[in-house]
């Protein structure tokens, strides 16, 4: 069995890919006794902090409703609802905070908050996000991809399309790698990961996996084949608002429409997507684009996100399932 007791996840290769794998059947195995109602609550009063300097829907949520079912209790601090970062340094921060909580969930810009907020702390520490990595995401993704193929990993073809330079491209590269995937990111050569750290260990990772590790501007060719199609936001949080011309100029290509799922010559296909997405009128950000541009969709068509190929939904339930296995796993008894 496995030990990840006290242990932090700041990032994918805090974890072997046999833990992170480890984690995504803990995770199926708490989904389903969830289901049945036989869910043995193993946080029974621990106390967890969620510290969100970005906005969130899903990991929020996911923190807190696996929280509950496990018998934790959750104390969340807002952007604005702290002294961190303004009066209070991240060292001093944590310092606190590891006083008082078990474990604590960040989510923020830089990477080396998180990480220091890791070495500060005392208890472990889970990233929720930041502008590098999205690990808790990644657990997520791939107990989906389990749920939706009978294909065992190794076997698998994953294309993600668009940027890929943003936190989810590269956790999914690494992450990929480290499962035995065939993952290929499929975007403008500007918009691949950052060779140094995530291209280059990603490919020396392979090596060891047997996974395949595929940087394309090609569609036709990062498509064959793929079981599944993934792709995130053209801007992420905390980008400036200017980016968004060039990236449609950029991306627009790369959309996932009807016609990039019939490039996989997969009938199979599925279609994955973090969360938000950018597929209809539905908030003020696409109805002012769409008067400026006149498109009403960019990384995904509405028609895909609808369609029975796209398991987007399966995949945020997931959050809380894997995020539940996470928390589980590092503390509980
Ligand atoms: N996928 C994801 O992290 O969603 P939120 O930003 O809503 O947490
Ligand atoms: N790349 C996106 C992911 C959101 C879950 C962002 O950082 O905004």
């Amino acid at each position: 069995a496995f030990n990840l007791r006290n242990r932090s996840f700041v990032k994918e290769l805090d974890f072997t890919p046999r833990e992170l794998l480890f984690l995504i059947r803990l995770a199926a195995d708490l989904k389903a006794a969830k289901y049945a109602g036989t869910e043995q609550p193993r946080l029974l009063g621990r106390n967890i902090a969620l510290i969100f300097e970005k906005t969130s829907t899903r990991t929020r949520c996911a923190f807190e409703v696996a929280a509950h079912d496990q018998g934790a209790h959750v104390t969340y601090l807002d952007p604005a609802g702290s002294q961190i970062g303004h009066k209070e340094s991240i060292r001093d921060t944590a310092r606190v905070l590891g006083r008082m909580f078990d474990g604590i969930e960040y989510r923020g810009s830089e990477q080396s908050l998180v990480e220091e907020l890791a070495e500060y702390a005392g208890v472990p520490v889970w990233n929720g996000l930041t502008d590098e990595w999205h690990p808790t995401q990644m657990l997520a993704d791939f107990l989906t991809v389990t749920e939706h193929t009978d294909k065992p990993l190794g076997e698998v073809t994953l294309a993600y399309m668009g940027d890929a330079r943003n936190n989810l491209g590269n956790s999914l590269t690494v992450t990929g790698a480290m499962l035995g995937v065939d993952v290929r990111m499929v975007a403008p050569r500007e918009l691949w990961p950052d060779e140094e750290t995530v291209a280059a260990p990603a490919r020396s990772i392979a090596e060891t996996t047997g996974a395949r590790v595929t940087f394309t501007e090609d569609v036709a060719e990062g498509l064959a084949g793929a079981d599944f199609v993934y792709t995130d936001v053209w801007v992420s949080m905390g980008e400036p608002a200017e980016v968004w011309e060039e990236r449609i100029r950029q991306l627009l290509p790369y959309q996932v429409n009807a016609e990039a799922l019939k490039a996989t010559g997969n009938p199979d296909v599925k279609f994955l997507h973090c969360l938000p997405a950018f597929h209809d009128l539905g908030t003020q950000v696409a109805r002012d684009l769409h008067a400026r541009t006149g498109l009403s969709a960019l990384e995904v068509t509405d028609e895909v996100f609808e369609s029975p190929a796209s398991v987007v939904f399966d995949q945020a339930e997931n959050r809380m399932h894997t995020i539940k296995a996470l928390m589980v796993a590092t503390l509980g008894g």
